[in-house]
């Protein structure tokens, strides 16, 4: 019986999303740890305690945290492919060897984990649309010189790390896939991030309260299956809930109806902006090679689509609309920026 949950990470994007679900629920106690909590105070959970420090420097506080929890949600990692150039060493050290700090306290204390991996392991497709499936696609990386792929190798070992612990009978573990998960409190705008590279989405938002042309990576013609950030959190409660029938898979999630070329969701996010938010834009668009964009050792994934039948065992399907997720995201991001205007001003 699952009773008490840790949410390491749990004021990032999805951990967030997560936590706001998991406050509401009666029976089930809480803690929450991050290194700050602003994303939980912008989402109305500034009474709700955080836990606030770098609990992966510090072993006794993660082993406390495992003995106490009935599941550990691990969400602490680095996550934007700004910051996979720029800090390939520090993707290592947060998402691998934090990451295994946090797999070994739980099967220390006997305690379930909750582990997530990404779409990215899946690596390139190579033009071929068929849906990435946990137990058949490949793990397709590039060479050693792209050093985007650092960020895939080190969750595909956690992952692999975790499969061998699970077989064995160690650890009880679910590990969650998600697609680009979109919608509100994702990353920053770009002057609220240190590198100034969020994801897509906020990258999109930024240019469009800016006026600026939107840019479109080696002109846009990758694509991702976006995915509304409440379907997701679905998602991670339907395999919480049914924790122990799950255990020892892989799951995707993500809606494969919205595969789309990034230039398609540029338009898409440009076209929710002029109708819901600011009727007087003429939104641009410029194509900027990768390399220019992000640096050398940029490389993409071409096509990440979701096969989603293992999770559907379970009853879930997305059923919101990414239109939605974009207009409740722009709105927040305006709000994020109309505050910073203010602080400035004052
Ligand atoms: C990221 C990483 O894989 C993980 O953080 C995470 O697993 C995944 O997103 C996710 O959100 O689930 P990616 O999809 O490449 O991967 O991240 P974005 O920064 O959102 O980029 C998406 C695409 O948009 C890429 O092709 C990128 O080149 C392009 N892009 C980005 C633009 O064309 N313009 C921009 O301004 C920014």
């Amino acid at each position: 019986m699952i009773r008490k949950i840790a949410v390491i990470g749990a004021a990032g994007f999805i951990g967030c999303h997560l936590t706001n679900r998991l406050v509401r629920r009666a029976g089930i106690e809480l803690r929450l740890v991050d290194m700050n909590r602003a994303k939980l105070d912008a989402i109305g959970l500034d009474s709700v305690p955080v836990e606030i420090g770098d609990v992966l420097d510090h072993p006794t506080y993660l082993e406390d945290l495992a003995e106490w929890a009935d599941l550990l949600v691990n969400l602490a990692a680095v996550v934007r492919p700004g910051e996979f150039l720029k800090r390939p060493l520090d993707v290592v050290t947060t998402n691998l060897d934090g990451g295994r700090r946090v797999v070994d306290a739980c099967i220390r204390a006997n305690t379930r984990l909750f582990l997530f991996s990404t779409c990215e392991v899946y690596g390139k497709a190579k033009g071929d649309p068929t849906p990435f499936s946990e137990e058949g696609s490949d793990c397709v990386l590039g060479p050693i010189r792209e050093e985007r792929w650092v960020y895939a190798a080190t969750k595909q070992l956690l992952d692999r790390i975790v499969h061998v612990h699970s077989r064995r009978g160690e650890l009880a573990a679910v590990t969650v896939r998600p697609f680009n998960f979109v919608g509100p409190q994702m990353d920053w705008l770009m002057d609220g991030i240190a590198d100034g590279q969020p994801r897509v989405f906020p990258q999109f938002a930024s240019a469009l309260i800016e006026g600026r042309p939107l840019s479109l990576v080696n002109g846009g013609t990758a694509r991702r299956s976006f995915t509304n950030i409440e379907d997701g959190v679905d998602a991670l409660e339907l395999l919480i809930d049914h924790f122990d029938e799950a255990k020892g898979g892989i799951y995707n999630v993500g809606d494969p109806t919205n595969d789309m070329t990034i230039a398609e969701f540029a338009r898409k996010v440009a076209e929710i902006y002029v109708r819901t938010i600011e009727p007087r834009a003429h939104p641009a668009f410029k194509s900027v090679s990768g390399e220019e964009f992000y640096g050398p050792g940029y490389a993409d994934c071409d096509i990440r689509i979701p096969d989603i039948s293992r999770i559907a065992r379970f009853g879930w399907a997305p059923r919101r609309t990414l239109a939605d997720a974009l207009e409740l995201g722009l709105k927040s991001y305006c709000a994020e920026a109309a505050a910073r205007a203010l602080r400035l001003a004052s």
